[in-house]
């Protein structure tokens, strides 16, 4: 097939894994057949110093006539400032508000190779395959109104965490078709004790799971669901919640596999392109340095053939490629490791492998 994909790199470690994703594509499509065609655009910090926009228009522009869109992190100290008015994160929060990406998956395995790189015991870890299924486009992120104002009293900021139903009812619709072809476990995340938006959410859960007679429902405060995530991880199937709630969880989950920055992510709309990309952000510290992990970004890739482009078996063969690296015992720097390789050693790694599964 062809496809059109724009590249987002943003800044910090981002460009390296960026480079490293585009040439996991450009090996599949050498191996498969297929023909991509790629674009590089600016967003994040890297487009603030280029144009004082985080997301410019062209790069939007660009998003929305792309196939698919590979973003790799924004931020960084540089523009760390608290009190300026525009960051890099913007640029993020923008491109899913404005391309409608509702829906933000982070799925969380356990690689058996990797047991050792968690802090939790490695009994607790069998068995884990989880997925988050995040609400992107709601909540405290976007809800109005939002901002600081100043009194004689002094100053008060707000932030408002609003859902409407029909926001609500879209992302555990989603959910639930996930977890249909998962293990049919579904648990919804709210804090439903304390907040009128999740006991909302809590009604809309139970109404749209009730269509979905295969998948079993079940709800957990925020905090007890926090403490079970690193208590009886392997409990979990599908998650579904709140974009805040999502933010947070998704990184403490992180904690299971052994690095963040072996997680990927697909965030999707109703229709249009969808974004992927690592969980994992700038990384300022090792900026640079050619060490990041790209396997964040090249699982991020077989999501984008799996959910983007619907290339379910070049999707397989990604996976299986990097399985087969992590059993050579090759590793990255971020995971503990003697002899660490470069991010383009990594890839290379990863290129190769998939060329001789194949
Ligand atoms: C994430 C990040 C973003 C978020 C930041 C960079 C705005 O933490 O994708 O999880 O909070 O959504
Ligand atoms: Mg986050």
């Amino acid at each position: 097939m062809d496809s059109h994909i724009v590249l987002l790199p943003g800044d910090g470690i981002g460009p390296e894994v960026v480079q490293a994703g585009q040439e996991v594509l450009e090996t599949v499509a050498k191996i498969f057949g297929h023909r991509f065609t790629f674009e590089t655009r600016l967003i994040g910090g890297a487009a603030l110093d280029a144009s004082g926009q985080p997301l410019p228009p062209d790069t939007l522009a660009a998003c929305r006539n792309g196939g698919a869109i590979l973003l790799g992190a924004v931020g960084g100290p540089r523009w760390d400032n608290p009190s300026a008015r525009v960051r890099p994160e913007q640029g993020l929060l923008a491109i899913r508000r404005e391309l409608g990406l509702f829906a933000n998956l982070r799925p969380v395995k356990v690689f058996d190779e990797l047991r050792s790189c968690s802090p939790l015991r490695p009994e607790l870890l069998q068995g884990v395959d989880l997925l988050i299924v995040r609400e992107l486009t709601g909540g405290a992120y976007f809800g109005k109104p939002q901002g600081t104002e100043r009194s004689e009293q002094g100053e008060r900021a707000v932030d408002t965490m609003a859902y409407t139903d029909h926001e609500v009812r879209r992302i555990v619709r989603l959910a639930c078709e996930i977890a249909q072809r998962r293990r049919g476990k579904l648990c919804s995340i709210d804090k439903a004790n304390v907040l009128e938006s999740s006991r909302l959410w809590r009604r809309i859960a139970i109404q749209t799971a009730a269509d979905f007679p295969g998948v079993a429902l079940e709800h957990a405060l925020v905090d007890s669901a926090a403490m079970r995530l690193v208590s009886q991880p392997a409990s979990f199937d599908v998650i579904v919640t709140e974009n805040l709630f999502g933010d947070i969880l998704s990184d403490e989950a992180a904690v299971l596999s052994g690095a963040l920055g072996l997680l990927p992510s697909a965030s999707l709309g109703a229709k249009g392109p969808g974004l992927f990309e690592p969980v994992h952000g700038s990384a300022p510290d090792i900026a640079g340095r050619g060490i990041a992990n790209p396997v964040g970004t090249i699982l991020s890739v077989a999501m984008l053939l799996e959910y983007g482009l619907d290339l379910v078996s070049e999707a397989r063969a990604v996976e299986s490629a990097v399985k087969r690296v992590f059993q050579s015992g090759l590793r990255t720097a971020d995971l503990k490791a003697a002899n660490a390789v470069t991010t383009k050693a990594m890839t290379r790694a990863v290129t190769a492998a998939l060329d001789e599964l194949h």
